[in-house]
């Protein structure tokens, strides 16, 4: 008695393997995040995320021209803000000759068809660290949103294609949506993070723009009180069904590979693009271990960035793309 069915024919040769692969990744698949900072020549490595950069506006403009040369045509912007222009309002993100500003622009001039998506929440701005304003001890919500709309048509303005609300407060979809609406943006999007997790992955993320919760009384030591609970499944589908019933054009899970299946959940759910965001945290475990000569870096890379096209996502924010589309 032998098998008659031998599923192991289809994977004899490259040739027969490549054949029936069901998932590629191509470079149209990524967004990559960006961290601007002040200054003139600066390129400086995040000292967390090994072989990633906090850039000034002329090495910007360069990195943006070279990802655009690569195949690389959307990104992701954040700020670092000097600590002085930071407030519990956000007043600089308001700016319209602010960091981000500019930086919308500077892409924009040196890549006219870059896709330019930039992050919305307050932390980067906030002298607390946290994605909203804070009053006695607590985050508030609806105030926050207003901000964030404010500052939603302030990138729009400088000419932001998509913004990418990272805040997590309720509501917020629409109340940025109806502000787009109303100044006139019927035409910029918003990719909601709309199942954010309060993960320990980001604390790679915070170094890079020095934006974690500062311990001070009064303040929330962390951000449980509006970020997701990641025991929590059921609560990241209703989350993500009242952002596109609130208006997101592109809806995004966070992080990415301890999360999969959420991916793959909402996916299944809505109708809409699902992005993933393998974040900072999840890049320097790589990095780490490789630098260590315990994992094979371009490898496990692929693999973890396969596993995440495979679990259903249509756009993948990470900080491999340029290492990932130099092996295609
Ligand atoms: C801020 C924001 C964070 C990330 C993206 N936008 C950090 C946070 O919520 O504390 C994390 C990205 C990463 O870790 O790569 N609202």
């Amino acid at each position: 008695m032998y098998p008659l069915i031998r599923n192991r024919r289809l994977r004899t040769s490259e040739a027969i393997r490549s054949l029936v692969r069901e998932t590629i990744l191509t470079p149209s698949d990524f967004l990559v995040p960006l961290f601007v900072v002040e200054g003139k020549g600066v390129k400086e490595e995040i000292a967390s995320m090994p072989n990633y950069f906090r850039l000034s506006l002329d090495t910007l403009e360069k990195e943006v021209k070279e990802l655009w040369s690569m195949g690389l045509c959307s990104v992701l912007l954040f700020v670092k803000v000097p600590d002085k222009l930071k407030d519990n309002k956000g007043t600089e993100a308001l700016n319209a000759a602010g960091l981000m500003q500019r930086a919308i622009k500077t892409v924009k001039n040196a890549c006219p068809d870059m896709l330019v998506m930039t992050d919305v929440a307050l932390d980067p701005y906030s002298s607390f660290g946290h994605d909203g304003i804070v009053a006695n001890g607590q985050i508030l919500n609806d105030e926050s949103a207003e901000l964030l709309a404010e500052m939603s048509i302030s990138h729009a303005q400088a000419g932001a294609d998509f913004v990418a609300p990272s805040d997590m407060m309720d509501g917020r979809i629409l109340t940025i949506r109806e502000a787009l609406e109303d100044e006139g943006f019927i035409n910029t999007g918003i990719m909601s993070y709309s199942a954010k997790y309060a993960s320990a992955f980001y604390g790679p993320f915070r170094d890079a723009l020095d934006s974690a919760p500062v311990d001070q009384e009064n303040v929330p030591k962390n951000k449980s009180t509006y970020q997701m609970d990641y025991a929590n499944r059921f609560e990241a589908i209703r989350e993500t069904q009242m952002d596109i019933e609130e208006g997101a054009d592109i809806v995004m899970v966070k992080p990415g590979l301890c999360y999969l299946d959420i991916v793959r959940e909402i996916k299944n759910e809505v109708d809409v693009p699902v992005a993933v965001y393998q974040v900072s945290g999840e890049y320097a475990m790589l990095k780490a271990a490789a630098e260590k000569g315990w994992l094979d870096h371009d490898a496990v890379m692929i693999e973890q960035l396969m596993a995440i096209k495979r679990a259903g996502a249509n756009i993948i924010a990470s900080y491999f793309a340029k290492d990932a589309v130099k092996l295609m």
